[in-house]
């Protein structure tokens, strides 16, 4: 029998949730986990940029990588070793960096000692490659072969996947997505970027070059000799029911680094930010005024025209592409976002170095795909994302059902609009594979909140709300997912299967 977190939680051990729930804190689901570790001093630490990949060749149809899924000892925290599971050893994973319409073909080969899946989040991918959770790449390292789980397309060793990237310009990111072991592994680090670009977006007078910046935000706990802390069932009985709600850490990391600092010139610069968190939403604010975050994209790509926002709300698995303008501060200047709903905790910090020359502009129309078309007559499904007891299972599920790989819970034609409603019982971010989706409605009305703009392929729902979109799927056929993206949730069975057909 494999041992699964699931069957951990099925076993009976379950320690009782009352009173640490969503209910005490309505704006965050999760239980803290507190580091051992001597934390360092915020914004000290440089921020890091993730290095960009590579292919190893290209010729008129793709071009091809090789990733090596590896163990590496990082220094996250100045003067302390962290063992991380990384995408070339890496954390984040490198960058790629590709154009629509270009194939990217990557060859993971799995270098650890547990079975790995990768997922292309926000990939329009053949299934194949879209990273089922059961198509384990083995490792060829250790005694037993990692998880064991049957009824996948196993391959040992590696994998080859294959992204046509026929989409429009984007970021996207990839991670882990092993059946029951997506949230140790991708906190662990088995997460990085992938970036679409076409002429619509590039021919814009968007900030870019190196004021064009990714910030992958993911919070982490340390024990105190540096290792991730994580809770896990050898740490005895109820510990690992008693998260949950999801675990949410007290050191904020942006691009690997913690409550790291960036030197800025006093101009326009473009921020890619991912919420790569397990389970930790964030309200992110500048500081002191009067910057704002200019949202120009969502998940899916450019929004029609831009919206300012003074906070960002950013659930799990959310992207939001902004431009924020430093012009409106002087050299020597500090300014600082936070988190408000970790009472105004430190993210990230920028120091205003010089004043410089700024030839960007934000166009008032930004992209002329983003046009909501709203047809009626269409099919609707629901799914509904809540705590339950399904089969002896404790735990989270959809429409009722614990996540089994053998149960498709919808047979979608390809082609077609379809209006999908998600119903909740606590904060669930809940992720569609395959095609993007536009909220069309929250809690009733159409009147949307400020961040359901534009393309989405996760969407924040909070307790007990309806959250309607309308989503195609189209080109493949096969076995996709839709899941909750608190990556607890979804290890604990919040994840259903449909097909497209
Ligand atoms: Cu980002 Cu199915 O996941
Ligand atoms: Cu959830």
């Amino acid at each position: 029998m494999r041992l699964s977190r699931r069957g951990f939680l099925a076993a009976g051990a379950v320690a009782t949730l009352a009173g640490c729930g969503a209910e005490a804190k309505p704006a965050q689901a999760g239980e803290l986990l507190r580091s051992k570790a001597k934390l360092p001093t915020p914004f000290q630490v440089p921020l890091p940029i993730p290095p960009v990949k590579k292919p190893t060749r290209s010729d008129a149809k793709a071009d091809y990588y090789q990733v090596v899924q590896r163990k590496a000892s990082l220094e996250i925290l100045p003067g302390l070793k962290t063992e991380v599971m990384g995408y070339d050893g890496l954390l984040p994973g490198p960058t790629f960096d590709v154009r629509s319409g270009r194939t990217t073909v990557v060859e993971q080969v799995n270098e650890l000692d547990v079975s790995t899946v990768v997922h292309l989040h926000g990939g329009h991918t053949p299934a194949p490659s879209d990273g089922w959770p059961l198509d384990l790449i083995m490792p060829t390292n250790g005694q037993h072969a990692g998880h064991h789980m049957s009824g996948g397309d196993m391959t040992m060793g590696k994998r080859t996947y294959t992204y046509p990237n026929r989409q429009r310009a984007a970021t996207l990111w990839y991670h882990d997505h092993t059946m029951d072991y997506t949230a140790p592994q991708v906190y662990r680090g088995l997460f990085g970027l992938h970036i679409i670009r076409d002429d619509e977006e590039e021919n814009l007078p968007l900030p870019k070059g190196d004021r064009e910046i990714p910030l992958v935000i993911a919070d982490r706990a340390f024990d105190a000799d540096g290792a991730f802390l994580y809770p896990a069932a050898k740490d005895g009985p109820g510990v690992e029911s008693a998260y949950m709600e999801g675990v949410v850490a007290d050191v904020t990391l942006v691009n690997g680094a913690p409550w790291p600092v960036h030197e800025v010139d006093a101009v326009r610069y473009r921020f890619r930010i991912l919420n790569a968190s397990n389970a930790r939403r964030y309200e992110l604010a500048f500081d002191k005024g009067p910057a704002t975050f200019v949202q120009i994209g969502s998940d899916g790509g450019l929004l029609d025209k831009p919206v300012e926002h003074r906070t960002l709300v950013i659930a799990p698995a959310e992207r939001f592409d902004v431009v924020v303008d430093f012009s409106q501060y002087q050299p020597g200047d500090e300014v600082t976002i936070v988190n408000k709903l970790d009472k105004n905790a430190g993210v990230l910090r920028f120091k205003i170095a010089r004043k410089a020359v700024d030839d960007t502009s934000i166009p008032a129309t930004l992209s002329s795909y983003a046009v909501t078309p709203r047809p009626s007559g269409v099919v609707r499904r629901e799914w509904q994302f809540r705590r339950g007891d399904a089969g002896g299972h404790r735990g989270w599920t959809i429409n009722g059902k614990a996540f089994d790989p053998a149960v498709m819970q919808a047979q979608v034609k390809l082609d077609q609009y379809e209006v999908w409603s998600f119903v909740t019982d606590v904060h669930h971010p809940v992720h569609v594979h395959l095609a993007p989706f536009q909220v069309l409605t929250r809690g009733g009305s159409s009147k949307l909140s400020a961040y359901d703009h534009g393309w989405k392929d996760t969407v924040d729902i909070r307790p007990a709300e309806v959250v309607e979109v309308l989503v195609k799927f189209t080109a493949h056929k096969g076995k996709y997912l839709i899941h909750c993206h608190n990556l607890e949730h979804e290890d604990m069975a919040m994840m259903a299967a449909f097909e497209t057909i």
